[in-house]
């Protein structure tokens, strides 16, 4: 049973179910997640909806089912706790669509063409016409965020202005309809984004530089070993340049032992250490910090339908939430309601 509690406010963020997650998730969303999880009411939305809006091909939706599993599978085994949180499915919320309806009437069309994001997705998916479901993206997620009467959203710097469209729509509305929703703040990631394996500035599946939370230990050392470094060291002996390189990088992030770090720059910049050493005990550092990972997603595993119901019971909590939130919405606009 969940316990109720006393928090400094409540929590939506979630994520696309594109695939599995990895190490950037991790650092740029996931690890803030665990922190808040203690002091703040959690929800964590997987949107399968937004999906949609770049990806509705037959094919892409046939492996959606998957990619929720893997991707509900992904926050329980870093330690998002269903018994203090809530994962839900957004498509399993339908009241969403309907409060969606209702905010597309409060959201002028030139606002929301001059969001920056919502071309760069466009062009990201190769549709030359920005379909009518894409531009209105930001007012779905204000829907989910305000069917919850979320007063905190965490999100990464793509997602900011998104966030202020949920934050503009909640005070139109509260200005039409009298105050209701809470206007929720945008909490920014410390973490910028984790740079890819292949040096590129941004670890992303579609740049396939990515070591993944589900990764086993031989796939970690064979994507360590392969990773950019200093590209003019062709050899041990060289100087080498500590500085944008992926591998201390990673090192800084993962390597428990910070003596241990300043040993190997040290090295590296007088041209006294290899490569392979200093990928060697990035591997083991990496490992060591996916284990725990690794067996709380076997135990969930090993458990058929667990995640299933996970899911289920989450998105019924959540439904019942925006029920009554609907139904306010309704009450506060004035709405016509036929006779029950
Ligand atoms: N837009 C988020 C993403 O980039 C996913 C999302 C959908 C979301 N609804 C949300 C995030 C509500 C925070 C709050 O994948």
């Amino acid at each position: 049973m969940r316990t109720p509690r006393i928090t400094q406010g409540r929590i939506l963020t979630g994520d696309r179910p594109t695939g599995r997650l990895h190490l950037g998730h991790y650092v740029g969303s996931l690890a803030n997640r665990l922190m808040v999880q203690g002091t703040h009411e959690c929800i964590f939305i997987v949107a399968d909806l937004h999906t949609l809006t770049t990806r509705h091909a037959p094919d892409e939706i046939a492996q959606m089912g998957d990619h929720i599993h893997q991707m509900v599978l992904d926050y329980l085994s870093v330690g998002i706790d269903p018994q203090q949180s809530l994962i839900y499915l957004q498509s399993g919320v339908p009241e969403t669509a309907e409060l969606n309806l209702i905010f597309e009437m409060l959201t002028p069309v030139t606002r929301l063409q001059r969001i920056p994001s919502l071309k760069d997705m466009a062009k990201a998916a190769h549709l030359d016409n920005m379909p009518f479901g894409l531009l209105g993206y930001p007012v779905l997620q204000a829907a989910d965020v305000l069917l919850m009467r979320a007063t905190h959203v965490p999100v990464g710097k793509d997602n900011e202005a998104h966030v202020e469209i949920s934050r503009e729509i909640a005070r139109r509305f509260n200005h039409l309809y009298g105050d209701f929703f809470p206007v929720p703040e945008v909490v920014k990631a410390q973490v910028r984004s984790l740079i890819g394996t292949d040096g590129q500035a941004k670890m992303s599946k579609s740049l396939g530089n990515t070591i993944y939370l589900s990764d086993d230990a031989d796939t970690v050392r064979q994507k360590v070993r392969a990773m950019f470094t200093d590209p003019n060291r062709t050899r041990a002996d060289i100087p080498g340049r500590v500085e944008g390189n992926p591998v201390f990088i990673y090192h800084e992030i993962f390597n428990p032992d910070p003596e241990e770090v300043a040993d190997f720059k040290r090295r590296y910049r007088q041209g006294t250490i290899g490569d392979v050493e200093v990928k060697r005990s990035l591997a083991r550092a990496i490992n060591t910090f996916l284990e725990p990972i690794r067996e709380r997603r076997a135990t969930y595993e090993a458990q058929p339908g667990l995640v299933e119901d996970i899911l289920i019971e989450g998105t019924a909590q959540v439904r019942k939430q925006a029920r009554e939130t609907l139904e306010a919405v309704k009450d506060r606009m004035g709405l016509y309601r036929l006779p029950a």
